[in-house]
């Protein structure tokens, strides 16, 4: 009778405790394999009279569940307790930190460089606000309100004070060096600056510029030009080469823009560069009279020279990152990229 049979399993496996890995499979080939006893007794059903197939099928299945699970515990509370055993674990010792050491952001990595490289000809670094006047930001640098240059900088106000913006640029702060020193003042400023720009691999709306200001009785532009070659050849490498083309800032007269043989081609042409062998890295030029007088500097004694640049763009080019967004991000594995810069 299948029934009986059925109730004789039920019992073995009532009574059943299995000691180890070996004993579940042998159970398992025993019950539940082709020709196991409870795959057997599916032949068995067959036979079984239509008015009794539904209560009998209910049982068989029930039965085969119950085996299925017994054997399944068992098998993984041995594969659990035979994984404890081979693991030999020194309770004492410390334990292993996540990323061994943590590591400077590339942004601050070139940042540390170009300090280092302007200190060497006697530049001090200066510090200013991130949230600066308006007058600061765009007025003392020949950018009246209304002035076309505004539109080149969409700039973040702040609500509570219409006077008040987030820096559009790190030139702000050649301001207040001029306000607080008399020359001779030979400083770079670096720090972040916000524009109101959509982000994309090319833009963002936070980055980062390093602001240059040389003010003397006798600076020239082959002054600018010469401490801009030494160093992009410091940054780039000895066999980099630099070019000035005209250029417009409000704040500097005449003004330029410079661009580098480009570090990948080294000036063959290359996508980086768009197959011109050069790229742009930075804006400058000798400061506009009218600035030195609103920062109450005598523009007949003095003159003077400016420059800045974009952290994020010298980094791209010196790391070949294609995207600016990758510095805001945090991405770990981005940043452990540069534990050995
Ligand atoms: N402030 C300019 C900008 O954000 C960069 C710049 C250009 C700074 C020329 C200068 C300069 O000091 O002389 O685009």
């Amino acid at each position: 009778m299948i029934q009986e049979k059925i109730n004789n399993i039920h019992k073995e496996l009532d009574a059943l405790s299995i000691q180890s890995m070996e004993q579940a499979e042998e159970y398992r080939i025993k019950w539940l394999s082709k020709k196991g006893e409870i795959s057997l007794l599916f032949e068995d059903f067959k036979l079984v009279p239509n008015d009794q197939k539904k209560m009998v099928g209910q049982l068989l299945n029930d039965l085969k569940v119950k085996a299925q699970t017994k054997i399944n515990e068992a098998k993984e509370q041995f594969e659990f307790s035979h994984e404890k055993n081979n693991e030999q674990k020194d309770l004492t010792l410390p334990p292993l930190p996540l990323y061994a050491n943590g590591s400077k952001h590339p942004i601050s990595v070139v940042k540390n460089q170009i300090i280092a490289i302007f200190n060497k000809i006697g530049f001090t670094v200066s510090d200013g606000k991130e949230i600066e006047d308006d007058w600061h930001n765009f007025t003392a640098l020949n950018t009246p309100e209304n002035h076309p240059a505004r539109d080149m900088q969409d700039t973040f106000y702040v609500n509570i004070n219409p006077e008040m913006v987030l820096r559009t640029q790190t030139s702000s702060v050649q301001v207040h060096i001029m306000q607080k020193h008399q020359p001779p003042i030979r400083t770079i400023s670096p720090g972040r600056v916000y524009r109101n720009e959509a982000i994309s691999a090319r833009a963002h709306c936070q980055f980062h510029q390093v602001e240059g200001l040389y003010i003397d009785e006798k600076v020239s532009f082959a002054d600018l030009k010469q401490t801009l070659l030494y160093f992009a050849t410091e940054m780039f490498g000895a066999d980099t080469k630099i070019r000035l083309r005209p250029s417009y800032f409000p704040f500097t007269e005449p003004s330029a823009e410079m661009d580098i043989s480009c570090t990948i081609c080294k000036g063959d042409g290359c996508n980086v560069c768009k197959h011109t062998g050069w790229v742009e890295i930075l804006g400058c030029g000798m400061v506009d009279p009218q600035v030195l007088i609103n920062c109450g500097i005598d523009e007949k004694k003095h003159k003077g020279f400016a420059f800045g640049m974009g952290i994020e763009r010298i980094t791209m080019l010196k790391y070949q990152v294609k995207d600016l967004r990758l510095f805001f991000e945090n991405d770990i594995r981005f940043l452990k990229q540069f534990t050995s810069a």
